[in-house]
């Protein structure tokens, strides 16, 4: 089994990545870090916590992260989301509670326990990375616990908070700046999940209507049936769900090493993630022009129907 750690900012479709690394038998999940990012803090944590109790994982441990980005306010997405951040669904919300550490002493403590026995963790971040940058600048020993980071942001292409940026990365571009250097100072390898591949891992309703018998087969259908209604679509994207899949199944991802860098300032860029396809820019090593960038391997295309059925 691969262990994984998932940091959320529950939402619909970071519930779909919930319930697929809740339940697949190749993953061990050993923990889940809460942002504020879609919705606020406190949301984000209840919308956890009822999608692990639907998974029939309540064993896992969940804590509470940075209710703000680093250097500004955290803007929702009641539009994308839903007000609750899953889609106002009729559906009980847990009333557990939180791991009693804050999410970064949390992902502290199982990345130094991955260290010490050499079963290192997968990262899985799908939200603003707010609290792994948090992280690598206040414990960067826990790296040593990291064998790669996968995380759903950014994007090559156009982005969709805006024309430029990603939502993910527009909501905390220092904090992904951050992970980015942080990760190649401590060569952690790092995949880039990001809008170019995003949409692509999509279920249909018929399908969606087949996942019955079960609560967490009922939230599954429930999530992608309110993601289709409030896209006015046919079915839905995974979202976040895909950066999961592609953690189980690495073959189904098609992806290139390419330097990356964020923009931080910017009127209309901010958040941008800056994919330098140039290819005389690949010898790193005597960049003209300031620090170089860390190198990602940055997904280009994905097989979105073994995804689908991953994911089903
Ligand atoms: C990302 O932003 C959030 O709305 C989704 O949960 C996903 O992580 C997509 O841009
Ligand atoms: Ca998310």
């Amino acid at each position: 089994m691969k262990p994984v750690i998932l940091d959320v900012d529950t939402g619909l479709d970071d519930a779909c990545a919930l319930l697929l690394a809740a339940r697949h038998p190749d993953l061990e999940l050993l923990a889940v870090t809460c942002v504020g990012g879609n919705v606020g803090l406190d949301q984000v944590v209840v919308n956890t916590l009822t999608v692990l109790e639907a998974a029939g994982r309540p064993d896992v441990p969940v804590a509470r992260g940075a209710a703000t980005p680093l250097l500004q306010p955290v803007r929702a997405a009641p539009h994308v989301h839903g007000v609750d951040g899953l889609g106002n669904l009729d559906w009980p919300r847990s009333t557990r509670t939180t791991d009693p550490r804050h999410a970064v002493e949390l992902l502290r403590d199982v990345l130094l326990e991955a260290a010490r026995t050499g079963d290192k963790a997968t990262l899985i971040p799908l939200a603003p990375m707010t609290n792994i940058a948090l992280l690598l600048r206040t414990y960067p020993e826990a790296a040593a616990g990291l064998a790669e980071i996968v995380f759903m942001g950014g994007a090559a292409g156009i982005g969709n908070a805006t024309a430029s940026a990603e939502f993910n990365i527009w909501t905390d571009p220092e904090a992904a700046a951050i992970v980015l250097a942080a990760a190649g100072e401590l060569g952690v390898p790092v995949t880039m999940y990001g809008l170019d591949v995003f949409y692509d891992v999509k279920i249909t309703l018929d399908e969606a209507r087949d996942l019955k018998g079960s609560p967490s087969a009922d939230l599954a259908r429930a999530l992608i049936e309110k993601r289709s209604e409030l896209y006015g679509a046919e079915g839905a994207s995974i979202g976040d769900g895909g950066a999961v899949c592609a953690v189980i199944d690495p073959a189904g991802l098609t992806t290139q090493a390419f330097p990356l860098r964020v923009e931080l300032s910017g009127s209309w860029s901010r958040g941008r993630t800056i994919v330098d396809t140039r290819d005389w820019t690949q010898d790193l090593s005597s960049d003209p022009y300031g620090a170089a960038p860390t190198v990602v391997q940055v997904a280009t295309a994905v097989d979105a129907r073994s995804y689908a059925d991953l994911w089903l």
